[in-house]
C-alpha cells in the first residue's frame, strides 16, 4: 500500500512533479503525504501532512531532486510525524517504505539502546537509523543497503535517498516499484501512470534487484549484486489515459469506458480466448482466484463455466486459497484475477500453489505487474489505468474475458461475442438513463439496509453490487441468493427497505421472481432489473437480455447507483475511506 514518487533530472521543478506524482498515486493510500527536497540552495526541504493531498501546493523553490510518500498507515497512528519521509539522527539518510518491517520492534529496541532517537511510531523509520548505523563502519552505500536488506522482513517497496551524495538507492520485495527515463531525468513511482506524464520508457525493478540512481546514471544490481542491462519497455498507454479529463470523478470517468473496453476485449483478445480455453481444457482441475471485486468475478465465472461450458471450476478467494490447496498437482491449474496485479493475499495463495507446480494464469490489468511476471502464462484486460478506489472497468473485462472463454470452451464463441456486443449497447443505454438511477438513489440514501438479489450468475453479480455501494457510499447493502434470503435475512425487511432484484429472463426468471413477491408481502421497495416488466416491481430498470452476458449490464447499475448514493451523501467516491487501491499488506 502507498505511493513513493522520486524524481532526479536536470528540470528546476522537482517539487511541483513530486507533488504531482504524488497525487496521481494516492488512490493508493491517502491518510498522508510528504516530500524530502534538496533545493539548489543546498537546503533540504520537509513537508509532512495528514489527510489527502487535494489542491495542496508547495511554496516555489529550484530544485532536481527528491522524493515524496502518499501513507495508508500499517504501524502507527495518522499523524504528521508518522508521515513518510523518515529521517536518520544525522540527517544525512531519508527514507520513503511502502510495506512493513516485520521485526522492526527488535531494531528499533536494539537502535535506541545505542543512542538513535525515533521521531514516529512508525516500523519504517527504522530503515533511515539503521543504514545510519551500518554507514558508521561502511562507508559504500551498495554494501550498507545491502546489509540493511538482509536484516528486514516483510514486503517493501523502498527509495533511499542520501542528499549529501545525491543519490536513490531503490529497491523491492514483493511490492511494485516503476523506473522512468528521459534524457538524463529519472522518475521512480509504485506505479508507472505517475511516470506516463513524462516518459513512456519504463523499467518494473525485479524483487531482490537494487538500483542505484544518481546525477551520473542509473546502476542496475542483480539479486547477487551483479550489474546488469536494463531493458526498459515502452508504456501502450497515455497521460490521458490516467487523468480524469472531462469526468468528475475517475469513478465515472471508468464506468463510461467500459463499452469501450468490453467491446476491445471481443474484437482483439479472441487469441488470449483461445489459448485460455485449451489449457482449461487440457489442466486436470482449474481454480479461479482473487479478492474482492476478483472474487465476484471469479464467482461469477464459476456460474459461466457450469452453464455454457459445462465445466465445473472451483473458486476461492485469494486469503482463503492457502488453506484449500493441498490437493492441487502439477496438472493443476490456477488462473488469478487481479486488477492491480499486486494483491498480497492473492499473490501469496498462488505463489503456494506455484510451489506444488500448478501452472498459473494471471487475467491482470498492469504490465509488469507481481501476478503478471509470476504467470505462466498472462492476460491484459486492457482496460487501461484504473484509479478509482472501487472497482468497476477492470471487473466487467475479467467477466467479459471469463464468459468468452466459457463459450471458446463450447465451441460458441461466435455466440458468445455477439452477446458481448448486446451487453455493450445495454451499458450505452443505461449510462444514458443515468438520470433514473440519480433520481432513485436520491430517493433510497437515508435507508439503513439495501438488499440485492439474484439466483445463478445473478447471485454473483448481487454480492459485486452490495460491494460497489458499501465501498462507496458506506451504506449497508448485502447481495443474497434470491432463494436464500427467506431462510433467515428476510427479518430485516421492514417498510420500505429497497431491494434491488435482478431478475433476467433465463432459468432463475420465475423463481426470482417469487423472491420479489416475498419481499413486497413485507413491505420492500422492490427495484426490477430485467428485461420483462412485472407489476410487483415498485420501480422498473428495463436490460435487454444478452443471454448471460446480461450481467454486465446489471453490475453497471449497482455502479452508478453507488457513484450517486455517495454524491447524495457527500463523499468522495474515488477516495473512500478506510480503503486503498491495492492492497499489498496481508
Ligand atoms: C474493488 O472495488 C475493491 N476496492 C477491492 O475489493 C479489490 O477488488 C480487491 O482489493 C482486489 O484487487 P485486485 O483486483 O487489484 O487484486
Ligand atoms: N508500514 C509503513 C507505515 O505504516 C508504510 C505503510 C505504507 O505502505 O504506506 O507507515
Amino acid at each position: 500500500m502507498c505511493g513513493i514518487f522520486g524524481y532526479i533530472g536536470n528540470k528546476k521543478n522537482a517539487g511541483e512533479m513530486i507533488l504531482s506524482g504524488l497525487k496521481s498515486l494516492e488512490y493508493r493510500g491517502y491518510d498522508s503525504w510528504g516530500v524530502a527536497i534538496k533545493k539548489d540552495d543546498s537546503q533540504i526541504y520537509i513537508e509532512k501532512h495528514t489527510g489527502k493531498i487535494g489542491d495542496a501546493s508547495l511554496p516555489a523553490m529550484d530544485s532536481s531532486i527528491g522524493i515524496g510518500h502518499t501513507r495508508w498507515a500499517t504501524h502507527g497512528g495518522v499523524t504528521d510525524a508518522n508521515a513518510h519521509p523518515h529521517i536518520s539522527c544525522d540527517k544525512k539518510v531519508i527514507v520513503v517504505h511502502n510495506g512493513i518491517v516485520e521485526n522492526y520492534e527488535e531494531l528499533k529496541k536494539q537502535l535506541i539502546k545505542i543512542g538513535h532517537t525515533f521521531t514516529s511510531e512508525t516500523d519504517s523509520e527504522v530503515l533511515a537509523h539503521q543504514i545510519e548505523e551500518f554507514l558508521k563502519e561502511e562507508k559504500d552505500l551498495h554494501v550498507a543497503i545491502s546489509k540493511l536488506r538482509s536484516q528486514i522482513a516483510g514486503m517493501n517497496a523502498v527509495i533511499v535517498f542520501f542528499p549529501d551524495k545525491e543519490t536513490f538507492y531503490i529497491f523491492k520485495n514483493g511490492s511494485p516499484i516503476v523506473l522512468g527515463e528521459k534524457q538524463n531525468e529519472y522518475f521512480v513511482a509504485s506505479d508507472a501512470s505517475a511516470i506516463i506524464p513524462y516518459t513512456k520508457h519504463v523499467y518494473f525493478v525485479e524483487d531482490g534487484e537494487m538500483v542505484s540512481l544518481n546525477r551520473n546514471g542509473i546502476s542496475l544490481f542483480d539479486s547477487e549484486g551483479k550489474n546488469k542491462d536494463i531493458d526498459y519497455i515502452t508504456l501502450s498507454y497515455n497521460a490521458e489515459a490516467v487523468s480524469r479529463g472531462k469526468y468528475p470523478h475517475f469513478m465515472l470517468k471508468e464506468i463510461y469506458e467500459q463499452p469501450t473496453v468490453i467491446q476491445n476485449i471481443a474484437s482483439s483478445q479472441l487469441e488470449t480466448v483461445k489459448e485460455t480455453a485449451k489449457r482449461i481444457i487440457n489442466a486436470y482441475g482449474t481454480y479461479l482466484v482473487g479478492c474482492g471485486t476478483a472474487s465476484y468475478a471469479c464467482l461469477a465465472g464459476t456460474y459461466l463455466f457450469s452453464k455454457i461450458a459445462k465445466r465445473h471450476i472451483n473458486f476461492s478467494i485469494g486469503s482463503e486459497f492457502s488453506y484449500l490447496l493441498n490437493f492441487l498437482k502439477d496438472t493443476s491449474l490456477v488462473i488469478a484475477l487481479s486488477q492491480s496485479g499486486e494483491t498480497i493475499d492473492t499473490l501469496a495463495s498462488v505463489q503456494k500453489a506455484k510451489a506444488k507446480k500448478a501452472q498459473l494464469i494471471a487475467l491482470t490489468n498492469v504490465l509488469g505487474s507481481t501476478l503478471y511476471r509470476m504467470a505462466d502464462y498472462s492476460m491484459l484486460l486492457n482496460a487501461g489505468p484504473e484509479k478509482a478506489v472501487a472497482s468497476t472497468k477492470a471487473y466487467t473485462a475479467k467477466i467479459t474475458f471469463l464468459y468468452l472463454i466459457a463459450h471458446e470452451i463450447n465451441r460458441t464463441l461466435h455466440e458468445g461475442v455477439q452477446n458481448i456486443s448486446r451487453a455493450v449497447r445495454e451499458i450505452e443505454g443505461l449510462l444514458e438513463r443515468k438520470s433514473h438511477i440519480q433520481h432513485l438513489a436520491n430517493r433510497i440514501k437515508n435507508k439503513n439496509n439495501i438488499f440485492i438479489l439474484g439466483r445463478g450468475v445473478s447471485y454473483a453479480a448481487a454480492l459485486e453490487s452490495a460491494l460497489k455501494i458499501k465501498e462507496v457510499s458506506y451504506m449497508h447493502a448485502e447481495g443474497f441468493a434470491a432463494g436464500e434470503l427467506k431462510h433467515g435475512v428476510i427479518a430485516l425487511i421492514e417498510e420500505g427497505t429497497p431491494v434491488i432484484l435482478f431478475n433476467p429472463e433465463d432459468e432463475t426468471y420465475e423463481d426470482t421472481l417469487s423472491a420479489a413477491h416475498e419481499v413486497k408481502a413485507r413491505g420492500a421497495y422492490v427495484i426490477g432489473v430485467s428485461s420483462r416488466k412485472n407489476d410487483v416491481y415498485d420501480t422498473f430498470i428495463e436490460v435487454k437480455n444478452c443471454q448471460d452476458a446480461t450481467i454486465i449490464p446489471n453490475v453497471v447499475i449497482a455502479q452508478l447507483m453507488g457513484y450517486y448514493l455517495a454524491l447524495a451523501k457527500g463523499y468522495d467516491p474515488d477516495k473512500p475511506r478506510n480503503l486503498a487501491k491495492s492492497v499489498t499488506v496481508k
